[in-house]
């Protein structure tokens, strides 16, 4: 099972827009994709049009200290408009987790521990994430392998993104395995100079973490989110699923060269 999260501390980047087309191309594969919607906002949630202020069971049960059992995760899931597609929902109410302490005993770890109970249903797991840096971000960035940054083409989301790669690289020192952290530009349109500038400007910056797509201006996002299904089955052929594509393949390509570096570091310490 792959872990996969979606963050950046600044809203309205295309993170939500990431998670679902993403989770639709995987799905397209005929993969079996789970979606884990942290965000107390809840707009995966609404995507698929649930309700977060009126659910009774969500991603914020996982953070109760009974539901420990593979039975109690296994009941949170939910359909979606994809066959292929299952959602934990997020619920309004845990907003109210980000004011617990992060330093508390096994906070962090909740969704990691939650995930292992699902680890031979799905082949893909995406976390969407709040734009705050508390407990909620915190419990994704620890239980993904791989992390996708969108950053939108323009001056102040630069500012941004500069304060979350510090909070990674904080996070990177505390972990064993380093966490693997992809800038995705978004929302770019060669037409504006602002646009054309920043993106010179990530790449210049972070040469090595820029992934290698970019997501252009596409309104088709907001249709497909108005119908409730993903942009690859509403129209696959449009300019900003194209660019997912090519996203998704040069990140399967970056896992698959991870697995023969893990096995050969295997092979030569045996
Ligand atoms: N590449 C894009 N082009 C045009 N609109 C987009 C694009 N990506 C996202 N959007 C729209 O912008 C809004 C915010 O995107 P969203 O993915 O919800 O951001 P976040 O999750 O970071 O807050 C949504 O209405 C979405 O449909
Ligand atoms: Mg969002």
């Amino acid at each position: 099972m792959h872990i996969w999260a979606v963050a950046n501390q600044k809203g309205g980047v295309g993170k939500t827009t990431t998670v679902v087309t993403l989770a639709g191309l995987l799905a397209d594969q005929g993969l079996d994709v789970l979606l884990l919607d942290l965000d107390p906002h809840g707009s995966l949630t609404s995507y698929f049009r649930y309700d977060p202020d009126a659910l009774e069971r969500s991603a914020y049960d996982l953070f109760e200290p009974s539901v420990t059992s593979a039975e109690q995760v296994e009941r949170l899931l939910v359909d979606t408009s994809h066959a292929r597609i299952t959602l934990i929902p997020a619920s309004t109410a845990m907003a109210t987790l980000e004011r617990k302490s992060i330093g508390s005993e096994g906070m962090g770890l909740v969704v990691s521990r939650a995930l292992a109970h699902l680890w031979d249903r799905f082949d893909y797991v995406l976390i969407d994430s709040p734009p705050v840096l508390g407990v909620l971000m915190v419990n994704a960035l620890a239980a993904c392998k791989r992390l996708i940054v969108p950053v939108q083409t323009e001056f102040l989301a630069i500012k941004g993104l500069e304060r979350m790669v510090r909070t990674l690289a904080m996070i990177n020192r505390a972990r064993s395995e380093k966490l693997q952290y992809h800038i995705l530009p978004t929302f770019f349109d060669r037409r504006t100079q602002a646009s054309v500038q920043s993106l010179r400007l990530i790449k210049q910056t972070y040469p090595d973490q820029i992934a290698h797509a970019i997501v252009p201006v596409d309104t088709k996002f907001r249709n497909a989110s108005a119908v409730g299904v993903v942009p690859s089955v509403m129209d696959p052929a449009t300019h900003g699923v194209r660019a997912y594509s090519m996203l998704l393949r040069w990140l399967q390509q970056q896992e698959q060269q991870l697995t023969l570096q893990q096995s050969r570091a295997q092979i030569l310490t045996k």
